[in-house]
This record gives structure tokens, C-alpha cells and sequence, in this order.
């Protein structure tokens, strides 16, 4: 029996405001997309992930959807989406849409409609509850959001609460009403009989709350929200992140899938510690098929960090589970910023994503090399930093994660003009470009230099779907290479063994190889190295591929 496709795969995520404009809006849109998918056929990603397009008062930029039904107009139409998977699947593109379960817009005829008063039929809709004192005027209890604000809003309608795990103009569903279930699953059935070849699920882990409103999250000394969310704003979320009723219904979501053919699936965004997210998966891997895991997007640019993480994911996600490797998101600082822009190493950390156990997930721009744009607070978009609005520039800076989204979200860079090639050249983009280097750091002018990290990318996806031994193989440390410097590692299946060594050091480091061991890839003339072992000189931030001839 073969592996279902997206055990295998590989996902290139698409921030459809700001891939590439079609109609001269500054806005990034369907069609734009569709032009570009001959590129990413050849860049050789084999799924995309598209950020939703659905109607949305764009409130945080589509993630507040108002009809699952609908198509932003500023994104196109419902024949301009058939017409993108339709023209996906002919390239052998699967796509993968992004599904905001836990949230509607405040805008959306049902919060409209269920927030008018306490009997309509829609009342039980949304998480609404009392407040506390006498005139009901404090929140039922201290639970905030994700974001790290509020968590309940106050409806003078109602003179009701409601919660929001996010923003407060996007209130939580009521997952315990049937009828709310049944109304959403029915969203994914008729988008799985459009084409979709899966979901990316938005905070997939707050979708079910405690339902006991009396429980108060603990204290914790965390402000700022830590690396793996679970702490924020002096609170612990133990009551509003990672219920087990959001594990089952992992696995209803899954039977929904399941019901259509060609192994859909769906892949989570959850987050918190490994033993609790993977339950995610289910014990017979009956739940979602993948989630994301965050933890190379706050890497350290060492051979013992990424050690760790092969020991960790053959830990908690050993066969048949399949860990992913997520370099960033529209949410996330670039990853190459933790490396100053340094093009060398990003390519040793593509080869990384590339050559791991799990499915690479890489951000739109990534190939290229794209960094942060440097935008003041005073300009932001994005409602995060609005919500953030007191903290200073320079303390922005310092977070890990960033406060003003925008940054991470700048138009695609196609070329060297003006405006990247994203939108006409006499048209404001909806958001400024990132900053600096935008003569080396666009698509045209790397896909000239064989020797760029968009080749780097383009030679390492062939090289994947070379080799079984890359998409599904086992991971292991090599025993005696691993230094200081050299992070070394088998990947085998029943058909191949090949080694990965890489050197994290600005010195070439030798490497004493066993006999029989011939280069496949280097990241010094991709797939054409010269095979010059047993022993093998790593070039600063180098890496080889070998596969061992026995
Ligand atoms: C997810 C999305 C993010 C969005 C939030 C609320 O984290 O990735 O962009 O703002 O959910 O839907």
C-alpha cells in the first residue's frame, strides 16, 4: 500500500493580500495567485496552504470570516476560486484552504442575529454568560485571550458576556450547541466537494473551553506571551487552550474528511507542550494528520538545537506519526532574521526543513530570502499591534514574536521595481516592502544564479522527491560524526540510506566518512557534487548529502 500523499509532502503557505495583485489594487488577489502557480510547480512544492479568502470585513486581514460561503470581493470571486484548484490539480498542485472554526466576525449574520437578545434562535450560538456584580457589569471570570487582552466583551443588547479567544470582533462559537457543530462541518463538506484537498485549522486548540465558567486561570509570572502560548499576561490559560474535548473533536473533523476520497486531510494549528499537542494526532492516528510544530520558528542557529529536535520528534512523533517543520508564518518573525539575513545560513537551514523526518512547511518568500520590513507602530495595520499600541518600537524589536504582523506580511518580491513586481509600479501596495536588499532578494534575479537560495530550495525539493528515504525514511544521528560544529544524520527506509551533514561553523570542517558513501547533493553545486570521499571537506555553513552505495 502507498503512503498517503500527505505524509510526503511538502507545503508552501501563501499570504494571498500580499502574493501577487492582478487588477492593479495593491491587493494581492485569486488571479494573482493563478499566475503564479507554474512557479511554484517549479520551485517544487507539491501543496498549497492558502491564508482564507472568505468574505471578511478584513478586520485581521480574513481571519474573521462573515460568510464561509462567500469570497472576499477584493480577493475575487467563487468561479475565480473554482478555477484556482481546478488549475492547482492540473499541475498536480494539492491545495489546502485555512478553516477559522473556533471564530466567526463580530460581522457575521449569526453573531448579529444571536447577540440581539437572550431567546432568538440563534442565542446559544456563541459563548455568552453573566457577568459578575451587581449589574452584571464585570466579566464572569479571568480568563483572557490569546493575544493576551480580555477575553470577554460586554454586548449592551444582552447585557451579556461573550469570549474571544482572539480579538474581541471575533467571538468564540459555541462548539456544545449541536446545531453550531453540524453548521460548521457542513462548511468543510462543501469546500472538500469544491476540490479542497484539505484544511489548515486556525487555532484549532480553543475551540472547546472549560465549560465550568467558575474556574479561574492561574497566576503565572509570564507578560508577554512565552514560546509555547501557553502563558501570557500573568495567566496560565489551563481552562481556555488545550481542552480534551478539543482532542475529540479532532477526530470528528477527521470522519468528516474521511468521508471524500483521495486522503484529505487536515493539519492544526495548536500549540503547547509536545506530551499535550499530540493528542492532537489521536492514539491510532485517527485525528487531525498533522499538526504544526513551532519550535524551529524560534531556532538557534546550532548543531545541538537541532539535535535536540530529531531526539524530541522521535520521542513524541515516532512512525506512522509525522512531525512538520515550520520555518514561519504570516504570524512569526522571518526565520532568517535569527540569522542577521544571512544568506549561507538560511540555505543550511532550508537544507534542514528539506531533509528532515516530517513535512516542511515554508512561508511565502522564505525561498528568496525575504526579511522583515521595519515598520513604525504609528503605521501598523494589523489589529495586534493596535492591541499592543503602548509598547515602544524598540522593545518590538526585541520580542521574539512580533507585535506588528504587518512586518511579516510585505508583498512578495517578484523582481527588482519599484513595488517588487507585486502591483503595478504607479499603485500603493497595501503594505510597504520589507526592508533593504531588494536587488538580490527577488525571484527574477535569483532564479538567474544557480548558485541563490531560491536554486538552493528549487535543487533540494528535487532531491526530495528523489528519494523515498528524504519523504518517510527514519531519523537518526549519525554516532561518531556529531560535533560541536557538525550535526550529522542517517535517513533510511527499506530501499536507501543516505546521510545529511551539515556544518554550522564559519570554518570548512573535514568529515571522515565511511567507505561507500557517494554525494548526491552539496550545497556547493546542488545535484551535481563532486565526490571527492571518504573524506569529505564541509565548506563554512556547508552541507552533503550522501547515499551510502551498499
Ligand atoms: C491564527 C492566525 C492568525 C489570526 C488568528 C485568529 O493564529 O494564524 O493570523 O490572527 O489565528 O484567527
Amino acid at each position: 500500500m502507498t503512503a498517503a500523499w500527505w505524509k510526503n509532502t511538502s507545503i508552501y503557505q501563501i499570504y494571498p493580500r500580499s502574493y501577487q495583485d492582478s487588477n492593479g489594487d495593491g491587493i494581492g488577489d485569486l488571479q494573482g495567485i493563478i499566475s503564479r502557480l507554474d512557479y511554484i510547480a517549479e520551485l517544487g512544492f507539491e501543496t498549497i496552504w492558502i491564508s482564507p479568502f472568505f468574505s471578511s470585513p478584513q478586520g485581521d486581514f480574513g481571519y474573521d470570516i462573515s460568510d464561509y460561503y462567500g469570497i472576499a470581493p477584493e480577493f475575487g470571486s467563487m468561479a475565480d476560486t473554482e478555477e484556482l484548484i481546478a488549475k492547482a490539480h492540473a499541475k498536480g498542485l494539492k491545495v489546502v484552504l485555512d478553516m477559522v472554526l473556533n471564530h466567526t466576525s463580530e460581522k457575521h449574520p449569526w453573531f448579529l442575529e444571536s447577540s440581539l437578545s437572550k431567546d432568538n434562535p440563534k442565542a446559544d450560538w456563541y459563548l455568552w454568560h453573566d457577568g459578575k456584580g451587581k449589574d452584571g457589569k464585570k466579566p464572569p471570570n479571568n480568563w483572557t485571550s490569546i493575544p493576551a487582552g480580555n477575553g470577554w466583551q460586554y454586548s449592551e443588547s444582552r447585557g451579556q458576556w461573550y469570549f474571544c479567544s482572539f480579538l474581541p470582533f471575533q467571538p468564540d462559537l459555541n462548539y456544545r450547541n449541536p446545531e453550531v457543530k453540524e453548521a460548521m462541518l457542513s462548511v468543510l463538506r462543501f469546500w472538500l466537494q469544491k476540490g479542497a484537498d484539505g484544511f489548515r485549522l486556525d487555532i484549532f486548540n480553543a475551540i472547546f473551553i472549560d465549560p465550568d465558567y467558575s474556574k479561574k486561570n492561574p497566576f503565572s509570572f509570564h507578560w508577554f506571551p512565552t514560546k509555547d502560548m501557553m502563558r501570557a499576561r500573568f495567566q496560565k490559560r489551563i481552562h481556555t487552550i488545550n481542552h480534551p474535548d478539543n482532542f475529540a473533536f479532532a477526530k470528528e473533523v477527521r470522519s468528516v474528511v474521511d468521508e471524500f476520497p483521495g486522503d484529505r486531510f487536515l493539519v492544526g494549528e495548536v500549540f503547547g507542550a509536545h506530551p499535550v499537542v499530540r493528542n492532537y494526532l489521536g492514539e491510532q492516528q485517527e485525528g487531525l494528520n498533522l499538526i504544526f510544530l513551532f519550535d524551529m520558528t524560534l531556532f538557534q542557529f546550532n548543531a545541538n538545537f537541532f539535535r535536540n529536535q530529531i531526539e524530541t520528534y522521535n520521542a513524541f512523533y515516532p512512525a506512522p506519526y509525522v512531525p512538520t517543520f515550520v520555518t514561519g508564518n504570516h504570524d512569526y518573525k522571518r526565520s532568517i532574521g535569527r540569522v542577521r539575513g544571512n544568506l549561507t545560513k538560511a540555505a543550511l537551514l532550508a537544507v534542514l526543513q528539506m531533509t528532515f523526518r516530517g513535512v516542511p512547511v515554508c512561508y511565502n518568500g522564505e525561498e528568496i530570502g525575504m526579511l522583515d520590513a521595519d515598520i513604525d507602530k504609528k503605521e501598523a495595520l494589523d489589529p495586534i499591534s493596535h492591541a499592543y499600541w503602548w509598547v515602544p518600537n524598540v522593545i518590538r524589536k526585541l520580542l521574539p514574536i512580533p507585535l506588528n504582523r504587518d512586518e511579516v506580511r510585505t508583498p512578495m518580491q517578484w523582481t527588482a521595481e519599484k513595488h517588487a513586481g507585486f502591483c503595478p509600479n504607479n499603485v500603493k501596495p497595501w503594505l510597504p516592502l520589507a526592508s533593504g536588499d531588494l536587488a538580490s532578494r527577488n525571484v527574477q534575479t535569483q532564479r538567474q544564479n544557480d548558485k541563490s537560495l531560491h536554486a538552493t530550495y528549487t535543487s533540494l525539493l528535487k532531491l526530495r522527491k528523489a528519494h523515498s528515504a528524504l519523504q518517510s525514511g527514519s531519523q537518526s544521528l549519525h554516532p561518531i560524526l556529531n560535533s560541536k560544529s557538525v550535526l550529522a544524520y542517517w535517513r533510511e527506509d527499506k530501499t536507501e540510506t543516505l546521510l545529511v551533514a551539515c556544518n554550522f561553523s564559519a570554518k570548512s570542517t573535514t568529515i571522515k566518512l565511511e567507505p561507500k558513501l557517494e554525494a548526491i547533493w552539496s550545497s556547493v553545486d546542488h545535484l551535481t557534487p563532486k565526490s571527492d570521499s571518504p573524506s569529505t571537506t564541509l565548506p563554512p555553513f556547508g552541507s552533503l548529502v550522501l547515499k551510502s552505495t551498499t
